[in-house]
This record gives structure tokens, C-alpha cells and sequence, in this order.
């Protein structure tokens, strides 16, 4: 990993009850973090990066405040939600500065030092896993947590890698999957990411979704979502949601946008927005013998189930 990650970031550390993989930075932080006030009306976004934190936070603050497109237009996401652990990573840039694509990451993101100043309901994103987080959390606010199948997260995260430059561009992805599967990867292991949420699935205040889902039943989900929060939007008003909330409409939308992006290339923020798609990269047999084993190894000592995509 180290190879990969060059000197761009300082050592990593491994924290937490999986030792989860975090940039250095995270244990200045940890602490206040895991001490944070949480507010019965804070609705919080918890995922593994890549698994679809985005579209889910773009759905969950529209079904909050009565369908307000226009000030989702006019307030990027990165402003409508707290990103908690963001310095924790803000203090990792390269010594020569910051990335090119990194700039619009967020340099005025709030994170977890001004939460107590956010107005309520206050919308919170984070790529920690539960057991880093407040231990009421759960019992205090409602959580939503999104999972992805992780070889469609593999191949996002490793476009995701470079274009924060946390790699160079011409890092292959088999030598991506190789950190991915034994977990030396920023935030992994991935696995007991999304089972220490699905085995909280059935808590009153969690409502566990998958990317999978959103993929096949937008309007089910959107359903899930909207009742979890207590309200009640007709059919109609259901309809335009999905339609916002379609890729294509989301990856135009400025007010979503990530970096300075490539045009034709794969190293973008709103990358494909498909499942499955890393049948296209996962592309010997022996590359797909090898994704099997993964996700049956780790499958087979728990009863997670990621939706059938027929
Ligand atoms: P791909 O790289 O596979 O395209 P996150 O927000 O957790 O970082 O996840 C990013 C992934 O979600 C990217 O996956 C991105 O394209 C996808 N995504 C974001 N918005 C989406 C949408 N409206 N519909 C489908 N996929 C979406």
C-alpha cells in the first residue's frame, strides 16, 4: 500500500474493533469525534465510500425539506451536509499542495467542530463505521446506511483514488484489487463496515439500504426513505423525485459536482452509476475466480445478502 500511496499521505493507522485503515490524521480526531453530541432530529448518512453516500444523501435531504429543488440547486451538497471526519483527511494533501481534482472537495465543508452551529435538522455524511461513532447514535437519531456490492465498490474506489490523487493515474486495477482483497485500503476492510450496520438492521432508528436496491426499485426505496422520516408524498411527487434523482440529471446538476473532471475518461465522481459494472474490470478468470472466493469467503460467515440483480 505504501508503494501505491507514495508520500502523499501520511502514515495510516489501524483503529477501531476490525482495525479499520485510516489516514494518521483521524486519531487527532478520534476522540471528539466518538464523543459527539447527537440530537433526536439529526439524520445521518452512513456509508463505505462509493457505495452510493451521494445519491443517497441527494434523496434523504429533498424527502426532508418538502421537495426544495430549488435550494438543493442552489446549496452543493457538500454545504447541505456535515462531513464529519473531513479533517481527518483535509490534513493528508501532498506536501506540494493539494490535489487539482482534491480543491472542490470541500476546503468549506463543515465537519464535526461546527455541528453544534448547524441549523436542525442537521444532515451528517461519514465514511466511519458505526463502532467509530458516538455510541447513542443509534438510539438517539436515525441512521441511514448504504451498502454495495464491494466489487462494484472496488472499481469505483479505484477511480475514486485517483481522482484525488491519492494514485497516480496509471495504476492498474489489478494491482488495486490485490490491496483491496487483503483490505490496504483507506477505510477497509469493507466487510465488517457493512455488517456491524446490517447486524443493526432491524433497530427502529436504522434503515439499511443497499445501492442495488436503488438501482432496481428508486421509487421503493424512496418509499423506505420517506416513512423512515415520517412523511407522506403522493405518487406524483414520488415520481419527480426518481426522476431528479436519476443518474443523468444528478451528474449534471452543478450543484453536485466534484473536481476539475476529464471529459472521457473514468476518473470522475459521478463515474457510471450502474451495478455490475465491475464485470469490465474483473475481466480473466482468473480475476473472476479470485472476486468469487472474495465475496463467498466473507459471505459465508455471515447472512448478509446483497439483492439478486436479475
Ligand atoms: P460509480 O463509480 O460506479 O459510477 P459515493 O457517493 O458513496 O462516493 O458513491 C459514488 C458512486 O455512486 C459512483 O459509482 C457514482 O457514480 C454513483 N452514483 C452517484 N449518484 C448516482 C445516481 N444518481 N445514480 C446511480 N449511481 C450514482
Amino acid at each position: 500500500a505504501k508503494k501505491f500511496y507514495k508520500g502523499y499521505i501520511r502514515p495510516f493507522i489501524r483503529v477501531g474493533p476490525h482495525g479499520y485503515f485510516w489516514m494518521a490524521g483521524y486519531g487527532d480526531h478520534a476522540a471528539e469525534i466518538y464523543n459527539l453530541d447527537v440530537r433526536p432530529d439529526d439524520i445521518w448518512v452512513v456509508a463505505f465510500s462509493r457505495s452510493g453516500t451521494t445519491w443517497l444523501q441527494e434523496m434523504l435531504w429533498l424527502l426532508e425539506n418538502n421537495l426544495d429543488y430549488d435550494g438543493a440547486a442552489k446549496v452543493p451538497l457538500t454545504k447541505r451536509y456535515a462531513f464529519i471526519e473531513y479533517p481527518t483527511m483535509a490534513s493528508e494533501v501532498r506536501p506540494e499542495g493539494p490535489p487539482p481534482a482534491g480543491k472542490s472537495t470541500g476546503a468549506t465543508v463543515d465537519d464535526y467542530r461546527n455541528l453544534h452551529t448547524l441549523p436542525a435538522p442537521r444532515f451528517v455524511k461519514t465514511h466511519l463505521p458505526l463502532s467509530l461513532l458516538p455510541a447513542k447514535l443509534l438510539d438517539t437519531a436515525k441512521v441511514f446506511y448504504i451498502a454495495r456490492d464491494p466489487r462494484d465498490v472496488a472499481v469505483s474506489f479505484h477511480f475514486m483514488h485517483k481522482l484525488f490523487r491519492y494514485f497516480d493515474e496509471d495504476v492498474q486495477f489489478t494491482d488495486f484489487w490485490e490491496l483491496f482483497k487483503k483490505d490496504l485500503l483507506l477505510h477497509m476492510p469493507i466487510f465488517p463496515h457493512i455488517e456491524e450496520a446490517w447486524n443493526k438492521r432491524n433497530h427502529p432508528n436504522m434503515t439499511f439500504l443497499f445501492y442495488e436496491e436503488m438501482q432496481k426499485d428508486l421509487c421503493g426505496v424512496i418509499d423506505k426513505v420517506a416513512k423512515a422520516l415520517g412523511k407522506d408524498y403522493t405518487s406524483e411527487q414520488k415520481s419527480k423525485l426518481a426522476e431528479h434523482l436519476n443518474f443523468d440529471n444528478m451528474k449534471k446538476s452543478t450543484a453536485l459536482k466534484y473536481g476539475k473532471e476529464d471529459k472521457d475518461s473514468e476518473i470522475k465522481f459521478m463515474r457510471k452509476g450502474v451495478s455490475g459494472n465491475w464485470v469490465k474490470y474483473f475481466n480473466t478468470d482468473e480475476l473472476k475466480r479470485e472476486a468469487e472466493e472474495y465475496m463467498e469467503s466473507h459471505l459465508n460467515k455471515t447472512d448478509l445478502k446483497f439483492p439478486d440483480l436479475s
